[in-house]
């Protein structure tokens, strides 16, 4: 499975702009999905049906399931070129100043520039804010600029393999993408109409996954992304710890988790020996908040990947949650859904 995390890590993809990954995902999960498709808005919807699916709510075996993980990652645009041929730039998603002094953005056409704050010697590290940081391409005045404003740029670091850890620049939420194509790799039967959906635009709204939950209209749906990591230094008052497995979340800033559909996972976990935590943020969300709010409502939760550094270039995850997570997601799809609370 590393293969494919580093592939789809390495891949390039802020909001807007995820056909790479998406790509490689469609070539992954082709043989194993019983339909696929891409809608408008660049979502990637791969349908597993169920052996006997009924999909109204609470009755039958076999329920409607939305399972999502976004494709996108955290980017930056360029707002305005000067005269000395230095960029301005905004941000995409949450992207946290201090971590772009020095970093390389890449562009869609491959051009690569490098990040500095304004008077950089001189600078109050603590106080900067992207509106003082700028691009570099090397250029002497505007018209040796090889962007155009709006252009768009993802940041550039390979995946590195630590053992169980493993660190890229977008394992928010490749991390989730891989989990989501392991496990239709690994499904063989499940009595529920399963929807694998790769969303787009997550870090800025949770956009892809509102209208992909619209045109699905699941009665359960499960986001998988990364949250915080609580075990870092001076992190306090948060539980979560990378490599204690996957978290199932109770709630963020933007979602409660149905309280059945959390015991599901809870007591799936539990049954099949996989180590698992519990997980109250108080910040952040995910497509989970998207899913519970489409159509007339879904039963909705999410299954967290603990993520140390996460929205910088170096996020880091374990691979045995990683694992873990397929694991919980395989033992629930294959058994019936138990939602009372
Ligand atoms: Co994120
Ligand atoms: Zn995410």
């Amino acid at each position: 499975m590393k293969d494919l995390i580093k592939q789809l890590t390495e891949a390039y993809g802020p909001p807007g702009y995820e056909h790479a990954v998406r790509d490689i995902i469609k070539e992954q999960i082709g043989p194993y999905a019983d339909k696929v498709e891409i809608d408008p808005l660049g979502n990637l919807h791969a349908l597993k049906n169920g052996r006997n699916p009924k999909s109204s709510k609470g009755s039958g075996k076999g329920v409607k399931i939305m399972l999502a993980a976004h494709m996108d990652e955290i980017g930056l645009m360029v707002s305005h070129i000067n005269d000395k041929g230095f960029a301005r730039l905004t941000t995409m998603g949450g992207v946290r100043h201090e971590t772009m002094v020095g970093n390389r953005a890449v562009f869609t056409n491959g051009v690569l520039g490098v990040i500095n704050v304004e008077n950089w010697l001189a600078h109050d590290r603590l106080d900067n804010s992207h509106r003082k940081l700028y691009l570099d391409f090397g250029a002497k005045n505007k018209k040796d600029v090889p962007v155009r404003v709006g252009d768009v740029a993802a940041f550039q670091r390979p995946f590195v393999d630590l053992g169980d850890a493993m660190v890229a620049k977008s394992m928010d939420d490749r991390i989730g993408c891989a989990i989501l194509i392991e496990t239709l790799k690994q499904l063989e039967q499940t009595p529920h109409e399963v929807h694998f959906v790769f969303t787009v635009q997550e870090e800025v709204g949770t956009r892809g996954a509102t209208t992909a939950a619209y045109k699905v209209r699941p009665d359960v749906s499960i986001a998988i992304d990364v949250t915080d990591s609580g075990d870092v230094p001076e992190r306090k008052h948060f539980e979560v710890k990378m490599g204690d497995g996957p978290a199932i979340k109770v709630m963020d800033w933007g979602m409660l988790a149905h309280p059945g559909l959390r015991k599901w996972m809870v007591d799936t976990a539990t049954k099949n020996k996989i180590p698992h935590q519990i997980e109250v943020l108080t910040f952040g969300t995910t497509d989970a908040r998207a899913m519970q709010l489409a159509g007339e409502g879904s039963a909705a939760g999410a299954i967290s990947i603990p993520c140390r550094h996460v929205h910088t270039p170096s996020e880091m995850v374990s691979y045995s949650d990683t694992q873990n997570a397929v694991k919980l997601l395989l033992a629930m799809l294959s058994g019936p859904a138990k939602l009372d609370g």
